[in-house]
């Protein structure tokens, strides 16, 4: 049975850090045995630094996925699903490499990204950095807990791994899509607690959720708490972790999922709103500033990759 990559169902982590890259030409065959020695790089990090509980992920975007392996392609693999409307934008921008290095060491993470860089060598060009970190007691900077509804132990991998009669090629892989948010937290820090907690749909000091009818059609819950036409709720594996210094500040957003649809039926949801335009009141707050879609393969498929 095929395994997948670690960190995709992992509990979350004090320090993380987010390299995106994009792939020089003519580089793919290096990329792919550079590509296909990360797992055991992120593997041996963890033993030697075994109470840092250290994980890696590496995944290919959607657009360079044909280059890096021509031979197939994970069935539902598509573009980021970009959208606006009014002043709530989702853009998108293609990165070919994504790599999450997540640890309880700030120190740790600096070293096995400085060997991930090494690794790629001048084939890769390090498009976009983002140095995350766990908020008070799990909270976004907005100051609310984050991950409180995502789904939890073994119910995770069902969420986020593809299935064998799905997809067997691509077994235990995963759909990931990626947002860089940046808040406007003086706006936010000028509503009232009880106006913010309106925006969420929960309380912020207890964390408890409001009773569905007393929650706002806009509220943020509200639009990303939906359901298919079977009635199953929609689920997505969310690894975000807040970043910023005193220039930028934001939520490094992160859904994984066995199939890339639930995460655009959510967003829409965001974005577009119900029937009746109500759309989520926290984009208000914050704004996407990138949107990216890759895949993440399984350990059993990165081993062979570069054979
Ligand atoms: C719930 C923050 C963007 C999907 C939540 C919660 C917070 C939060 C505080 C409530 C606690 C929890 O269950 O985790 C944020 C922030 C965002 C953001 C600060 C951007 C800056 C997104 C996006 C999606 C999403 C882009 C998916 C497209 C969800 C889902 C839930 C949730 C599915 C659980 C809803 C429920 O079942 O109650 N988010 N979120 N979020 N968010 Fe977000």
């Amino acid at each position: 049975m095929a395994r997948e990559q670690f960190g995709i169902c992992a509990e979350p982590n004090l320090h993380g850090n987010y390299l995106l890259f994009n792939v020089l030409d003519d580089k793919n065959a290096f990329i792919r045995a550079a590509i296909s020695r990360l797992p055991q790089l992120f593997e041996n990090y963890s033993e030697q630094f075994s109470e840092a509980n250290l994980i890696g992920v590496v995944a290919i975007g959607e657009a360079y996925w044909d280059e890096f392996y021509p031979i197939a392609r994970p069935a539902l693999l598509s573009p980021f699903p970009a959208m606006n409307r009014d002043d709530r934008v989702a853009p998108t921008n293609n990165y070919d490499i994504y790599i999450e290095i997540r640890s309880d060491r700030a120190d740790v993470n600096h070293i096995v990204s400085s060997k991930v860089c090494q690794l790629l060598g001048d084939s890769v060009e390090l498009i976009e950095q983002v140095q995350a970190f766990r908020f008070l007691d799990g909270r976004d900077l907005t100051g609310f807990v984050d991950g409180t509804e995502n789904p939890q132990g073994r119910h995770r991998r069902e969420v986020a791994l593809v299935k064998e009669q799905d997809d067997s090629f691509f077994a235990a892989g995963s759909y990931l899509h990626t947002q860089r948010y940046q808040h406007n937290l003086t706006l936010w820090n000028s509503l009232a607690e009880h106006e913010q907690e309106d925006v969420y749909g929960r309380t912020k000091l207890d964390n408890i959720e409001f009773p569905s009818d007393e929650k706002a059609l806009t509220a943020h819950t509200k639009r990303t708490s939906l359901k298919d036409e079977q009635g199953n709720s929609l689920e997505i594996v969310r690894q975000s972790m807040p970043y910023g210094d005193m220039k930028r500040k934001g939520l490094f957003f992160v859904s994984y999922c066995a199939s890339p649809k639930p995460f655009e039926t959510i967003l829409k949801s965001m974005v577009h709103g119900d029937a009746h335009g109500n759309s989520d009141h926290l984009l208000k707050y914050t704004q996407a500033e990138t949107g990216s879609a890759f895949f993440a393969p399984s350990l059993n498929f990165l081993s062979k990759v570069a054979d």
